[in-house]
């Protein structure tokens, strides 16, 4: 069971119990937890908020005595109510997992790929996918395009949000999009001509050349281990693109602090925050963070897609803006006849509606767990650190300059592994060198080989701290 965004006050004088009572009470009653939902243990929720156990068995102790919770022996707490959200789910009852889907790979160079930005295809369970690619076949064809998107897409994508990024959307609020580079491009199409948009420096490339394309001048923004650096956005911008889940490609969560500042900055500036959220629903060990689109749904355009989920061959993503965004970008649809194709939608509802998406979701989510803490393993032991490891489906090595970063990739091409280097992912002159590394596109068998000859000396020249390893 994911639990939603818990934010808890230690300098506020209400107790930290009472706080979080009242926060697991706020959650059952927006719909982000549900009746049967277990909730987990005192003792690895204190571990993950960082309170005492005492905080934590005190507040279920107040749930439990008011009726939110029950507790079965030896079973755990599970949540007793459901909100009148949920019983317009769409879901029904599960259906059996069935074997690995059969992929079929398109063209790719030979070696195994170990660059960013493919989705972990292994996970994906053949027979819902079949089910689902049936379902969206049954209704007759369109008749007209539908510019804000199909309802049951939106529905699942509300639902989606709801449960598993703690962010509560109208469904009015939602368009369909044909994934988040679409959507940034149409977004930059909105903007007045020449405005002045702030990028994360390293940052998503595509996005730049979204905004570029669409006559925005660009403005790098630095980011460091807490993401952007907030402190730094210059004034007189009309938005920021950033990515606070897991910054691409460095890999930081953006603090709490900076989020909140984020978005008071936005307001009382007005500019407009994208907020792409591309792997958002991957993390690992660490508590969730409010999304920006929660802390300021009045100047914040969520961004959220199926690539990193399925696959970006399903060409949907959705976009959640405030009213006067939203209304942008559809007068903008109406003309230029830019709309989302609606067979992926199809797909991701009927997914949703027979409860196989928040199932390829746990799965995915186990999977790529797996793999993560192999990755961290297999270059812990050859003494690497790596940065980024707590989200999404890459991690970063920093290397000491280009030219090591050059003999890396060289080197481990050699071997037949694909690497990708952070030089290609800046707007300006590279300011930070290293290796993207990509976990989720192989077969599990091929990343352990590609791990193995990854995590090899001598070939990884020029790192910092021992010359002829990585640093
Ligand atoms: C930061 C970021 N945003 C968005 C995407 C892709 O999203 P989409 O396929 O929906 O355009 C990627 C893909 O790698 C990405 O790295």
């Amino acid at each position: 069971m994911e639990l939603p965004p818990l934010t808890l006050d230690r300098t506020a004088e209400r107790p930290l119990a009472v706080q979080l009572a009242d926060a697991l009470r706020a959650a059952t009653a927006g719909g982000a937890l549900r009746a049967g939902d277990r909730l987990p243990s005192t003792r690895a929720l204190a571990a993950t908020l960082g309170i005492s156990r005492t905080v934590t068995a005190a507040a279920y102790d107040q749930l439990l005595a008011e009726g939110w919770v029950a507790a079965r022996r030896g079973a755990g707490t599970y949540v007793q109510h459901t909100p009148p959200r949920a019983r317009c789910s769409t879901a029904t009852s599960p259906q059996p997992d069935a074997g690995p889907v059969a992929v079929r790979q398109p063209d790719r160079p030979a070696g195994v790929d170990l660059r960013a930005g493919t989705p972990c295809l292994d996970a994906l369970d053949r027979a819902a996918w079949r089910r689902a690619w049936r379902a969206a076949a049954d209704p007759p064809p369109d008749l007209a395009p539908d510019p804000v998107g199909l309802p049951a897409f939106r529905g699942a994508v509300v639902e989606h949000l709801l449960r598993h990024r703690g962010l509560p959307a109208d469904p009015d609020t939602v368009l369909a999009t044909a994934g988040s580079t679409a959507a940034v491009a149409e977004l930059a199409r909105t903007f007045p001509a020449g405005a002045r948009v702030g990028v994360e420096e390293p940052g998503y490339q595509r996005a730049v050349s979204a905004l570029r394309a669409a006559g925005c001048a660009v403005v790098p923004l630095p980011v460091d281990a807490a993401g952007l650096v907030v402190d730094a956005v210059p004034p007189g911008l009309a938005a920021v693109y950033c990515t606070p889940a897991h910054q691409y490609p460095l890999g930081a969560r953006l603090s709490a602090a900076r989020r909140v500042a984020l978005v008071e900055r936005a307001r009382a500036e007005g500019f407009v925050v994208v907020e792409d959220d591309y792997d958002g629903e991957l993390r690992y060990d660490v508590a969730p963070l409010p999304l920006l689109a929660a802390l300021g749904p009045d100047v914040v355009v969520h961004l959220g897609t199926a690539s990193k989920l399925l696959t970006p061959t399903l060409g949907v993503g959705w976009l959640v803006a405030p009213p006067a965004v939203r209304e942008a970008v559809l007068a903008n649809r109406a003309a230029t006849g830019c709309r989302p194709a609606t067979a992926g939608q199809r797909v991701f509802a009927a997914l949703a509606a027979h409860g196989d998406l928040p199932r390829h979701l746990r799965r995915l989510r186990r999977e790529l767990s797996g793999r993560r803490a192999a990755v961290v393993a297999a270059l812990g032991a050859a003494g690497v650190p790596v940065r980024g490891d707590e989200a999404g489906a890459h991690v970063v090595v920093e290397l000491s300059d280009g030219a090591a970063e050059q003999t890396a990739i060289e080197g481990a091409a050699r071997r037949g592994v694909l690497l990708d280097g952070l030089a290609r992912h800046h707007a300006g002159p590279p300011s930070t060198a290293g290796i993207v590394l990509g976990y989720a596109g192989p077969q599990r068998a091929d990343l352990l080989h590609a791990l193995a000859v990854v995590a090899a000396p001598p070939w990884m020249q020029g790192g910092r701290e021992a010359r002829g390893g990585w640093i």
